[in-house]
């Protein structure tokens, strides 16, 4: 297996180029099941997730070739050709290796009228349930049966019609596998309390591009018009904001003051208000300019307390980060995850490093150290957020940080050592065994 090792105390200094948005490319690739034909995504990031689910693809019978070039800072394109689908399976032993795979469902039923599918199981931080999906299918008069753990989704004869369908909570996934459906069902869905992630909106951007009938993209109340078929395109994802905050929290952990980190390629308003109010609060100054953002460093960090929401709130996908960023804040400070209550998890490896955080229900509360180092130590990696967390706690640790099962990172930063050591860190990969 493979780890990542940090020597801390190096300055963080120069650029860093953010990829392509891993979440959204995801979306993305599904759509493609859509059209009979080959459709092109550009700045598709070079991840092992993307990976996954391309194999999800071919098992469908979609020819994807992709040429990842992990050294260059360039967009990469993949082509997925659909025009040959015929198994209308996502088999387990990929659904299993990563949750976003359930997209299959709606890709196939709006696509063939049919779908099997298996289900997720819990993940690391518990149990991540798939009933919104589910009944927005049954909305649309899909039948839903259960066979050996595998969904079995079949269309009415006449194919699927349109619904008004509510969900709560707000769900990314459950919106797109909805909208998936729905773009060729008959007559209009409307979607209540639709997600209004950045993720989305660029995915019905997609829609819209392929010749679905998609309004309200970006609030609570998406509309869509079911139209017979839709038509391959070319298109190109958007950033991955993710990625862009992480590197900002690493700009204000290790980028020493005067000096600056230039982060190029992004596109800030993905992250949300919450986000750039909560680090304007830190005191660590940073500036927006079209797609790059400059953070310099500060002689001190302002304790921020946050708590996760939809867009246009806090993500949870940041919150890990935020916290090891509070470690280092001249004060006490909480962390709240209100969507995922439980992904806590790498809090006994930040401890185990010295920070003194404490989870109380779904809070951590952390004691700032003003700047004091944390030590390093062998850490685990037990999911992607997690996992980069330590990576940035390693970047003010004393010594060297080990942070062991990097395939969980691997999942959704691209060659993050690689771009985080021409920024002036001393950090490299090593093979180790269990
Ligand atoms: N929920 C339900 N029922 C459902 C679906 C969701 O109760 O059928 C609940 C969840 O338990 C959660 C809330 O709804 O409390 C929101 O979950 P959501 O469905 O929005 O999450 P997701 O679509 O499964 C995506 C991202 C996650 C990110 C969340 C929240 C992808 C592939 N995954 O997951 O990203 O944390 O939205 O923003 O887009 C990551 O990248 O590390 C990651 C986990």
């Amino acid at each position: 297996m493979d780890k990542l090792v940090i020597r801390g105390g190096n300055a963080l200094h120069g650029r860093l180029h953010v990829g392509g948005s891993k979440n959204t490319a995801l979306a993305l690739m599904a759509a493609a099941v859509l059209a009979d034909g080959t459709t092109t995504l550009h700045n598709v990031p070079v991840l092992q997730d993307v990976f996954t689910f391309a194999n999800v693809l071919r098992v469908t019978g979609c020819r994807v070739t992709y040429k990842p070039d992990a050294n260059a800072d360039t967009p990469d394109s993949m082509v997925i050709d659909a025009a040959d689908l015929h198994h209308l399976e996502a088999p387990y032993d990929l659904v299993n290796k990563m949750r976003a795979s359930f997209y299959m469902l709606g890709a196939l039923l709006g696509r063939a009228g049919e779908a099997r599918v298996s289900l997720p199981g819990g993940c690391a931080w518990g149990p991540r349930p798939v009933d919104l999906h589910l009944r927005g299918m049954e909305a649309l008069g899909a039948e839903i049966s259960m066979d050996q753990g595998y969904v079995v989704a079949k269309a009415p004869a006449g194919g699927l019609r349109g619904a008004r369908i509510h969900f709560e909570p707000s769900s990314v996934g459950a919106t797109i596998n909805v909208m998936l459906a729905a773009a060729t069902a008959k007559g209009t869905t409307v979607l209540e309390n639709a997600a209004a992630e950045p993720d989305v909106v660029v995915f019905g951007q997609l829609l819209q591009a392929m010749g679905a009938h998609v309004d309200g993209l970006g609030t609570p109340t998406v509309t869509m018009e079911g139209v017979d078929a839709l038509r391959p395109v070319t298109f190109t994802n958007c950033p991955d904001r993710i990625e862009l905050g992480t590197y900002m929290i690493a700009a204000a952990l290790a980028t020493p003051p005067g000096e600056r980190l230039v982060i190029t390629g992004a596109e800030p308003a993905h992250l949300g208000d919450a986000f750039l109010d909560a680090f304007a609060a830190t005191a660590v100054p940073f500036s927006l300019d079209g797609d790059t953002v400059e953070v310099e460093g500060a002689e001190r960090i302002a304790p921020v307390s946050v708590a996760t929401a939809p867009y246009p709130g806090f993500p949870t996908d940041l919150q890990a980060q935020w916290t090891v960023l509070m470690t280092q804040a001249d004060g006490p400070s909480r962390v709240t995850d209100t969507i995922y209550t439980d992904r806590f998890k790498h809090i006994p490896e930040l401890n185990r490093m010295g920070a003194e955080c404490a989870v109380h229900e779904h809070t951590v509360e952390v004691r700032g150290r003003n700047g004091r180092p944390l030590q390093g130590a062998h850490v685990m990696s037990t999911d992607l957020r997690a996992s980069v967390s330590l990576v940035l706690a390693g970047l003010v640790a004393a010594g060297e940080t080990h942070v062991l099962r990097v395939y969980h990172l691997d999942r959704g930063y691209e060659n993050l050592e690689g771009k985080l050591r021409r920024a002036g860190i001393d950090i490299w990969r090593e093979e180790y065994q269990e």
